[in-house]
Order: structure tokens, then sequence, then C-alpha cells
């Protein structure tokens, strides 16, 4: 029996470009499923912290990339809850720690195809929306929509710093820009699956844009192609 076509849009970018919003609210608009790929990153990197790993065991990190067990949940107020072994973890998630923690793991090839199936197992009726840096070149070229966000370096710190005062936490906007630019160097520089726009995807510069006009002009794409009404 044919397996019916299961539509996927990749939205991959740089940090703070804004992609987790815009993946949000557009999953949310066609009602289809979301992967945030870069939670999973995050997630091998606490869950090595959990156990107390070497930071650079590369096989160690990569078989709990194969062995942790996620969950992607809501929590009583419809908030997004995450679970690592059984363990709340959703504030620890979005902390500057687990980001660096996920740049690091994130460029071993031995991580990246551990994650390669937990990823694919995402696609599932009536579609995806896929957040991350690989997703229209790597895990989903096959991907009916591509879309690469971008945001001027200043922008997306501003925005990350933004977020991080919201919740409470105590950082420095020169901290964060020195950190964003790292990163940046780190994610497009790695040898595999560097962040980099597929040959096919759509280039979107959310400088001076805010979130709704973003996803106006991601849904207008998506509806040119009939993955929506
Ligand atoms: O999007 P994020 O900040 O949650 O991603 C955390 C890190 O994970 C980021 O520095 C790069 C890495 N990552 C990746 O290499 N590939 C992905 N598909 C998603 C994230």
């Amino acid at each position: 029996m044919m397996r019916p076509h299961v539509p996927i849009v990749a939205i991959d970018g740089p940090s703070g470009s804004g992609k987790g919003t815009i993946s949000r609210a557009v999953a949310r608009y066609a009602g289809w499923h979301l992967l945030d790929s870069g939670a999973l990153y995050r997630l091998v990197a606490l869950a090595g912290q959990a156990r107390g790993l070497d930071p650079q065991d590369v096989e160690g990190h990569a078989a709990l990339a194969r062995t942790m067990n996620v969950e992607f949940g809501v929590g009583p107020q419809g908030e997004e809850v995450v679970k690592l072994d059984g363990r709340d973890v959703t504030s620890e998630l979005r902390s500057e720690t687990a980001g660096q923690g996920a740049s690091r793991v994130a460029a071993w090839p031995e991580v990246r195809t551990a994650l390669l199936a937990r990823q694919k197992a995402f696609v599932q009726p009536p579609g995806l929306v896929a957040d991350g840096r690989d997703m229209g070149t790597v895990v989903f070229p096959e991907a009916d929509l591509k879309i690469f966000l971008t945001a001027s370096a200043e922008e997306r710190a501003r925005r990350r710093y933004k977020q991080l005062k919201d919740k409470g936490s105590d950082v420095s906007l020169a901290a964060l820009s020195r950190e964003i630019a790292e990163r940046d160097l780190r994610d497009s520089t790695r040898a595999v699956a560097p962040l980099k726009p597929a040959p096919d995807a759509e280039l979107i510069d959310s400088t001076g844009l805010s979130a709704d006009e973003v996803v106006q002009k991601v849904l207008a794409l998506g509806r040119s192609r009939s993955l929506w009404p």
C-alpha cells in the first residue's frame, strides 16, 4: 500500500532568527506537528551532564542521543513541558548553558546520525513543521517548502536579551552578542551539516519585521504551494 504523502515545511536559520516563534505559529495555523530539533541537541547535552559524562565523550553522547527518553508535552496552562528520562527539564532546556552544550555536541557526526531516526519519526499526518539548522539540507531534503530565516546579528542578540530578561535571567547584551557570534561561527563552519540555506530555500530576512509579518510571508508561500488554504 502506498503511504500517503505527509507534507513537510522546513524552517532553518541561525539562533535568534525567530525560527521557534515562526515555526510554532505556522504549525498552529496548519494544525500540523512541530519538530524543535534544537531541543533534541539541547537534551543530549543535558543528558550528558546529568550522567556526568566527560564533555568530550563523543560515543557516550551519541549513545544518549539514541537511548534518552524524551517527552514533549503540554502543561495545564497549555505551556510546553519537556521531560528527559522522566525529569522536567523545560526551563533548563532554554538556558544559555544548554544552548552552548547543544552547539558543541551538534558538531559531532555520531550525535547527528543518532538523532536522525528520532527526527524522522516526527513525520506524521497531517503534516510537519520542522525547525532547525539542517532541516531542509540534511534531515528533510524532500520538504515541500524550505524557509531560511535570517536577521542581523544585532537584532538576534537583542531578541535573545529580551527573551532571557523576560524570564528573569540576569544577562548582559554585550555577553549575549559575543555568544551569538561564537555560536554562529561554530554552527556555520562545522564539517557536518553546517548552517546554510538549501539551494531551493526561500530566504526571509526578519530584521525590522514583526513575528506576525514573517508568519504571513511563510503562510503565503505555503498557500502558493497548496499546502493549506
Ligand atoms: O535552535 P537552538 O538554539 O535550540 O539550537 C541549539 C544548538 O543545536 C545550536 O547551536 C545548533 C544545534 N542545532 C543543530 O546543529 N542542528 C539542528 N537541526 C538544530 C540545532
